[in-house]
């Protein structure tokens, strides 16, 4: 119960820049006409949230929510203060080094909702046909599976040992835990979201696309997706199960299916980062350099395989047709003809020919007395002074 309590106080995730490199190695994997169809689904909020409607920027919008007084993480004048989501952007497994007696039973960590929760509601979600549901949940998407490569988003840390003290309810995936880092983030946390010092440039409208580009691409090529640092990890098509049984419907058990995907991202995250992220860590300590080198690393490698999973799984949305817009979908088909309209109509079309016949007889009669007045040899004048 008390977690529940202290579960407010957790920051984001990585910085905006993290999640901004997340999407944009995303990106980077599709084609335009895929990055086209997510944006025409993205586009729908542009007017109140402008400048974080496309597949790369909307990645920091579930951040937005939270933002309840202008600063330079959030440099909007609308405020939304929204923090009903918070805990979408995490998962709690326990780590327990020290043996710790739990506030929970270890085997019922899961909240729900958490990211793994809100990740596979989300992929359920996509089976629906509602422009909404597919334009906020895939902002979630953007964002949680960027969320949920940083280690500290999927832990829980207990401990109680002389470095980093008595945390017997939980750190707060590290919040809890004060150290002095070179670019004066303030907590193991936050230390992380700034990826190690590396990614600290927040969104602003006027956000430099062509760095973030570049540093995309410089990080794909660094780690391409044959990288021995993903081998056994990263699997090209682990969500086509999942896809099928969203698309094939409820009999098909489209959440356990998704679930167990999400569940192996989760938990590789928390096996290959979270037992490194606490070791050589003192509280109110500086990091220590060959833990920032290793930490600068393994969170370069996290952002690449994040976007790597993403764009999987934004080419499986893109697969589905674009639904039509509101303003599409409102336009007044052409006005049915009502009885009285067609029974006008008919009835204008009777005295069209009606009157058509009269004036070919007229002709016809006309002809026949030039005809009669010539072989009487009379001037056809005579008959008709316009002969
Ligand atoms: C690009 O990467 C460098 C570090 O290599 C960093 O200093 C810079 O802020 C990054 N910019 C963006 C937009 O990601």
């Amino acid at each position: 119960m008390l977690l529940i309590f202290l579960l407010p106080a957790v920051a984001n995730a990585w910085w905006d820049n993290g999640h901004l490199l997340v999407a944009e190695v995303a990106r980077q994997q599709l084609t335009p006409q895929q990055v086209a169809h997510i944006n025409d689904i993205l586009k729908d909020f542009a007017d109140d949230y402008p400048g974080t409607s496309d597949l790369v920027t909307a990645a920091v919008w579930p951040d937005m929510l939270k933002c309840s007084s202008q600063s330079t993480i959030c440099p909007r004048e609308v405020l939304d203060n929204i923090h009903i989501f918070d805990s979408w952007h995490y998962n709690e497994k326990p780590y327990n080094p020290d043996g710790v007696k739990l506030p929970i039973c270890s085997d019922k960590w899961q909240n729900n909702p958490s990211a793994l929760y809100t990740m596979t509601s989300a992929m359920l979600s996509l089976g629906s046909n509602s422009r909404f549901t597919h334009n906020f949940f895939l902002r979630w998407m953007l964002h949680v599976v960027g969320d949920i490569h940083q280690p500290l988003h999927t832990v829980s840390g207990f401990f109680d040992n002389p470095q980093l003290g008595k945390l017997t309810y939980g750190d707060l995936g590290g919040n809890r835990i004060p150290v002095q880092s070179p670019c004066g983030t303030s907590n193991l946390h936050a230390y992380w979201d700034s990826a190690a010092c590396t990614y600290l440039i927040n969104w602003s409208p006027d956000l430099d696309r062509r760095e973030l580009s570049a540093n995309a691409t410089a990080l794909t090529s660094k780690y391409p997706k044959t990288s021995s640092v993903f081998a056994g990890r990263y699997i090209e098509d682990d969500l086509q199960d999942c896809w099928t049984a969203v698309l094939a419907g409820r009999a098909a058990k489209p959440f356990d299916v998704c679930q167990e995907v999400f569940l192996s991202w989760t938990d590789d995250t928390y096996d290959s980062g979270v037992a490194k992220a606490y070791t050589g860590i003192t509280s109110n300590s500086s990091v220590p350099a060959d833990y920032a080198a290793w930490a600068k690393e393994f969170s370069e490698q996290q952002i690449v395989l994040g976007g790597y999973r993403l764009g999987g799984l934004l080419r499986l949305v893109a697969s589905r047709v674009v639904l039509p817009s509101p303003g599409e979908k409102n336009k007044k088909p052409p006005p049915e003809w009502t009885l009285t309209a067609k029974l006008f109509a008919a009835l204008s079309l009777i005295l069209v020919i009606l009157l058509a016949c009269l004036l070919n007889s007229t002709l016809k009669l006309r002809r026949k007395l030039v005809n009669l007045a010539m072989t009487e040899g009379l001037s056809p004048r005579a008959i008709d002074p316009q002969a």
